[in-house]
């Protein structure tokens, strides 16, 4: 029949608190710190040491008050073979007349500390034992009593319980962490898709309509174009057989020479238009899905034409083109990024104002330098401006994709583009690129 815990009513009142106290923390390190400070409190110890047992059931220090290293290690010592006999026996340690201490042997601390009494009990949780708590004093042997063992030893119940809820709260904690960050990469993944998909989309979007543009231009551009040969060369037939006669009417060469002006200014247009098809094809490279060595000038370029209706008669646009070798690169991906970057800087100024290009190579790598004077980007936007989606524009009049598009194919060509701002005064940026732009992977 085991003995009958002598624990008082105030013992028990004081545990009640002592209960309601710790379970309210769910925190391991400041529950163990409180329930080390309750102990000593309560025992009106000097010294005090909570060890917990790790997965492979060495115990480890989780608090330690008033203990110098030296003492540290001899009460993690004494501490196994106060679990190994407490294993065995069932029972708690009470030293009271260290160091002539019976059963458990005193360590060279206890008799260099001039310990006198020392109490330690097993923290369980169902049975097993999680650790212990380890209580000295160097006031009188005798100091701690059987009764003091019977309060520590319900406290330690107590204290264990906590302690195994705390822990599984971490571990709940731990795996809504890891589920919380499974599930961030996972919405980051599908925002790269989606930008990815978007990105495609419009790209094979801006391939039909120009493929389509073309088409439905060339074709009746060609008979314009070769009418306007023929109508040249037959007015100059015309005019020639005219001026041979003997007296050459005047009111038929004049109209005659006129048809046949008018007839060189139709062929210097479609000329042009044929330029601005060519342009068109140049920008969207419809040909070319793939990396390809080329002038970046040139891409820059035709972006510039395409955009010119944006600044034309408004904004300067100052080349200062540096001397670049081709590089290897997706062309029309990397005119994409010049279309978006002129764009928004030629959105961004309002009224006049200078956009300069500025094209350098050095260090092995290509810098193109994009600069407006417009409004600026105010600093608390900066770290948004490559997110898919955001935009100071307003509804309908930006999607907020051109820079996380921009950003995205600079990337794929391993390089960087970076971001200088100043409200009021402009904005820079500058896309450095590797002459080889191909990702190693591709
Ligand atoms: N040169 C610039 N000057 C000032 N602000 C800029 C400049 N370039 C970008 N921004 C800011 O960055 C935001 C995002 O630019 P981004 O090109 O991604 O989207 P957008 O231009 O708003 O829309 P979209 O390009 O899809 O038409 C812009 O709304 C604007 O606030
Ligand atoms: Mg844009």
């Amino acid at each position: 029949m085991p003995d009958q815990p002598n624990i008082t009513y105030a013992q028990l009142v004081t545990l009640l608190e002592v209960s309601r106290k710790i379970n309210s923390q769910l925190n391991l390190q400041m529950l163990l710190d409180e329930i080390m400070d309750l102990a000593i409190g309560l025992l009106h110890a000097e010294k005090g040491l909570i060890l917990l047992r790790n997965e492979s059931k060495e115990l480890t220090v989780q608090v330690a008050r008033h203990m110098d290293k030296h003492s540290i290690a001899d009460v993690v010592e004494l501490s196994r073979s106060i679990i190994k006999q407490v294993e065995k026996e069932g029972k708690s340690v009470l030293l009271q007349n260290v160091p002539d201490s019976g059963d458990i042997p005193s360590t060279s601390s206890m008799i260099r500390y001039k310990i006198k009494s020392v109490i330690c009990v097993p923290l369980r949780t169902k049975n097993k034992l999680i650790g212990t708590i380890y209580l000295d004093t160097t006031k009188s042997e005798h100091f701690f009593k059987k009764e003091d063992l019977e309060f520590l030893e319900g406290f330690a119940n107590l204290a264990g319980i906590a302690v195994e809820n705390a822990k599984n709260y971490q571990e709940v904690e731990q795996l809504v962490k890891e589920r919380t960050s499974d599930l961030e990469t996972a919405y980051e993944e599908l925002q790269a898709t989606q930008t990815q998909l978007i990105r495609s989309e419009k790209m094979a979007s801006l391939g039909q309509l120009v493929a389509g543009v073309a088409h439905e231009i060339n074709t009746p551009l060609g008979s314009i174009s070769s009418n306007a040969d023929m109508f040249i060369s037959t007015f100059a037939k015309l005019r020639n057989r005219l001026q041979s006669l003997e007296d050459s009417p005047d009111e038929i060469l004049k109209p005659i020479k006129i048809l046949e002006d008018l007839s060189q200014v139709n062929k210097m247009a479609s000329e042009r238009i044929k330029k601005i098809v060519g342009t068109l094809k140049n920008f969207a490279r419809l040909d070319e899905e793939e990396f390809k060595i080329v002038d970046i000038h040139e891409g820059i370029d035709s972006t510039l034409s395409l955009t010119a209706h944006l600044y034309r008669d408004r904004i300067e646009v100052v080349k200062e083109y540096g001397n670049l070798p081709k590089i290897n690169c997706h062309p029309s991906q990397l005119n994409q990024v010049f279309m978006n970057t002129l764009v928004n800087a030629c959105q961004s100024i309002k009224g006049k104002g200078t956009i300069t290009i500025k094209t350098r190579f050095s260090g092995g790598k290509i810098h193109l330098q994009f600069s407006d004077t417009g409004v600026g980007i105010a600093p608390e936007n900066l770290a948004k401006i490559f997110d898919p989606g955001f935009t100071t524009k307003g509804v309908g009049v930006g999607t907020g994709l051109g820079l996380s598009i921009s950003y995205k194919i600079i990337e794929e060509h391993s390089g960087k583009i970076d971001v200088y701002s100043k409200v009021g005064k402009g904005t820079t940026f500058t896309v450095h690129l590797p002459l080889e732009g191909k990702k190693q992977s591709e």
